[in-house]
């Protein structure tokens, strides 16, 4: 499976560092919503569900988490998000758990589209089923 990550822009000086990014340079669509994920149990996992349309970069802008990929056609990846200044795209098509998170996690979501529920599918034999143009496989 392809994963993309990516490293964004930093600034460091005596007083820190500052990371930025912007929409559609940065990440490849215009930013419409955020979200971020904090004070999840470490033994929870979180996401399982894909996306018809939504494009997302997933940032841990504070501890760690682990990210599992799934693209429905026998190929799964696993990536460990504990740098802030990196993001994982997740693209339409791909089923997304996400776990292993430190007490401490943070993890901000860019997200091309506003919320919608009828653009997610929750449920994994519908998604295999998607992502194989409707056959079963
Ligand atoms: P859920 O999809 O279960 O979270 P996760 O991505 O960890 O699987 O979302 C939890 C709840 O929050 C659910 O009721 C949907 C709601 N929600 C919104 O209302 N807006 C949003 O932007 C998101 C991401 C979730």
């Amino acid at each position: 499976m392809d994963i993309k990550t990516k490293n964004f822009h930093q600034k460091h000086d005596s007083r820190g560092t500052l990371t930025f990014l912007e929409g559609e340079r940065d990440v490849p669509f215009a930013i419409k919503r955020i979200y971020y994920i904090y004070g999840v149990h470490p033994e929870e996992r979180r996401g399982f569900h894909a996306h018809k349309r939504l494009q997302q970069y997933l940032i841990c802008v504070h501890g760690k988490c682990s990210v599992m990929l799934d693209n429905g056609l026998g190929q799964r990846d696993h990536v460990v998000l504990e740098d802030p200044n990196a993001g994982l795209y997740v693209g339409p098509g791909v089923w997304c758990e996400m776990y292993g998170f430190s007490a401490d996690a943070v993890l901000l979501v860019l997200a091309s589209e506003y919320y919608d529920e009828a653009d997610y599918i929750r449920d994994y034999d519908t998604f295999t089923t998607y992502v194989n143009g409707g056959r079963t496989l």
